[in-house]
């Protein structure tokens, strides 16, 4: 079977070299092609599997401007992008690796988001597992609407985590500390946490004066904000979702519930 991977961006710069270590038959399809590679019509023409790495917003227009013939499979690399970007094909599928790709990473290691009908998913999860993916299956067909919800979860657990830290180190810049001291010291703070989670889920993990019950330490954090002229929606938020996953793992008795929710509702 060959493959043609179109738009050597930097998902493709991992999956190109990914699926010929599996073994697997290549063709790089580019709008300016180098040596050895072509132009995307023609490396479509020459692969039984095509695989659209594009930017998502010309998906649709790269699946319309290819010569597909019946027994091909598109596929893009997507999130957020429902398979009727690629009805042009005869089928489709979605194969989208959990990971931030920056050109100089790997693939190896992460779950893989497969949308495939019963026909094509089983060999999809086979050629995860060859390139050393954790094939995660996603519902078929899954709506515009289920996949964008599904990719914002993937965007808020890997960019909404930045964003969170880069709210501590401006909070530690308002205490007075350098901010190039923050990430190295946070961070670990973060990587610490993921891996409780991981071992214990979410509620088993959560810690902090919010766990304990501690509204006291909760009242000054957020006095603290106001007093350096911080927004404190983002910590406001984040504290109404930690008590949520500090009652659910049943930590708290109902006074130390009551004054957690009166000191977030005094804001
Ligand atoms: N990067 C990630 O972390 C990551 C992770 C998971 C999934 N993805 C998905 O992988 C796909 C590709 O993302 P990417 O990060 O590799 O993007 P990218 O680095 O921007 O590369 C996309 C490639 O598509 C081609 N291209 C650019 N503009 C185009 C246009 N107007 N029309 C047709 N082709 C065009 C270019 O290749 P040529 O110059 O060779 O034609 C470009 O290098 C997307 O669907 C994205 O959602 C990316």
């Amino acid at each position: 079977m060959t493959h043609a991977v179109v738009g050597h961006g930097r998902l493709a710069r991992a999956l190109v070299p990914a699926l010929r270590a599996a073994g697997e038959v290549v063709v790089v399809g580019r709008r300016s092609p180098g040596a050895g590679e072509f132009l995307p019509v023609d490396a479509a023409r020459a692969a039984d599997w095509v695989w659209l790495t594009v930017p998502d917003d010309h998906i649709a227009a790269t699946a319309a401007s290819l010569p597909w013939r019946p027994g091909q499979l598109a596929l893009h690399c997507s999130g957020a992008t429902p398979l009727a970007a690629l009805a042009p094909a005869p089928a489709a599928a979605g194969f989208h690796p959990l990971k931030l790709l920056a050109g100089d990473t790997g693939l190896a290691g992460v779950h893989v988001g497969i949308e495939a009908d019963a026909a094509h998913r089983p060999v999809l999860e086979a050629l995860a597992r060859a390139l050393g993916l954790l094939p995660l299956v996603l519902p078929s067909p899954m709506s515009a609407q289920a996949r964008a919800a599904y990719h914002a979860a993937a965007n808020l657990a890997a960019s909404g985590v930045l964003a969170v830290l880069a709210e501590a180190q401006a909070l530690w810049e308002a205490a007075g500390l350098a901010p190039e001291q923050a990430l190295p010291a946070l961070a670990p703070l973060s990587r610490g946490a993921l891996d409780t989670a991981l071992a214990r889920g979410l509620a088993g993990a959560v810690s902090g004066p919010i766990a304990r019950g501690d509204a006291g330490v909760l009242t000054r954090h957020l006095d603290a904000l106001a007093a350096a002229g911080l927004d404190a929606d983002l910590l406001l938020a984040l504290a109404r979702r930690q008590l949520a996953l500090a009652e659910a793992a049943g930590r708290l008795d109902a006074a130390q519930i009551a004054a957690l929710r009166a000191s977030l509702a005094a804001r």
